[in-house]
């Protein structure tokens, strides 16, 4: 590998197929388990191809001095010091709409299996307690004619509105701007957070974590629900207080929750967030299909590229960087 490539470092092993596009184009080193396992190699670092689990601050930034581009794949960039990074001049990738279905897909597994209590059910199932089909066993919410409350109608927002339209859900949204071509198409109304938490059946979180976001769902806001609601997030763990949304479900101030993520992420194994029949946990898993995985680590390749080149990058978050 000619030393005149530009150096970049990958935070952590990928499938050889999705960064074909970068052999040849740079030499790149791999963490084993993140940036932070590969401190020898700071000094001379040009690139950055970070996960959402890299936590990339001023401390490590200042380490770097080389380094002319961040490419985060992963749409959601709070894991990144954004002003640190403007400051050095380093411009930000991440990967926009590649994920936007899939995780509309597992947003709305999450609400149906809420809904429906599909964990609850296949655990009982599994343990021996079907002892017979019951008219009143594990009944849930219909999604028919109930009432979803969008908290962030962007692109994820969207798709999750197009979808919860298949089952006859009227939608309402919170955004800090009017969406009209999405009101037109879908029916759906803006109003403010508050009504939204007061009317809505199912909450559905799909805001970016950012300081004004970060504990939006608090011990008022979720007492402002319905006891019959449920909250769903995909988005980022700490847009919901976790103290609190632990005492909202087990003192019944709403009805259950479905959580993609989580603070902390991983949550540990021994959280007392489990042990709650109304509360379902998954691995942040709304990109995690192949096909999305892939096309995130292309479209990373693409910033990472672009950035090392000199070019303007193709998905930026922090565009004031350019002239
Ligand atoms: P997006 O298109 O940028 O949508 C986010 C929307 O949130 C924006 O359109 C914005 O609309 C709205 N918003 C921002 N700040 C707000 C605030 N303070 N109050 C109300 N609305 C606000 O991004 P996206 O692709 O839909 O992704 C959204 C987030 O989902 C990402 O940032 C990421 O954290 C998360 N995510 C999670 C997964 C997962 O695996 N679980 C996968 C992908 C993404 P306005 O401009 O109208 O306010
Ligand atoms: C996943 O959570 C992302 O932000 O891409």
């Amino acid at each position: 590998m000619p030393t005149s490539l530009p150096f970049a470092l990958v935070s952590r092993p990928l499938p050889d197929d999705w960064l074909t596009q970068l052999s040849g184009q740079c030499r790149m080193i791999i963490g084993a388990t993140g940036l932070a396992s590969l401190p020898e190699h700071f000094a001379e670092a040009e690139g950055m191809f970070s996960l959402l689990t890299d936590r990339v601050d001023d401390a490590l930034l200042a380490q770097m001095p080389r380094l002319r581009v961040v490419s985060n794949m992963a749409v959601g960039v709070d894991n990144i010091d954004l002003a640190a990074c403007t400051r050095r001049q380093i411009p930000v990738g991440h990967t926009p709409g590649v994920l936007t279905e899939s995780t509309a897909d597992v947003t709305l597994a999450l609400l149906l299996s809420a809904a429906r209590r599909l964990p609850e059910a296949s655990a009982d199932a599994k343990a021996g307690r079907w002892t017979t089909w019951s008219p009143t066993g594990w009944l849930g919410a219909d999604l028919t004619g109930a009432k979803l409350g969008i908290v962030g109608m962007g692109k994820i927002g969207e798709a999750v509105t197009a979808r919860a339209q298949g089952f006859g859900v009227r939608v309402i949204y919170t955004s800090r701007g009017a969406h009209p071509t999405i009101e037109t198409r879908f029916s759906a109304v803006r109003v403010p957070l508050e009504t939204l938490l007061r009317e809505s059946d199912f909450v559905s979180l799909h805001v970016p974590l950012t300081a004004e976001t970060c504990g939006l769902i608090n011990e008022s806001t979720l007492r402002l629900m319905k006891r019959t609601a449920m909250l769903v997030n995909a988005a980022r763990g700490p847009v919901v207080d976790t103290a609190a949304l632990y005492r909202a479900l087990r003192e019944g101030w709403i009805a259950g929750a479905a959580l993609d993520v989580t603070d902390p992420e991983p949550l540990p194994a021994d959280h007392p967030l489990y042990q709650l029949p109304n509360c379902f946990i998954v691995p942040h898993i709304g990109s995690a299909t192949w096909g999305t995985r892939q096309r995130m680590a292309e479209r990373a390749g693409e910033n990472l590229l672009a950035g090392l080149r000199g070019e303007r990058l193709p998905y930026c978050v922090n565009p004031e960087v350019y002239p």
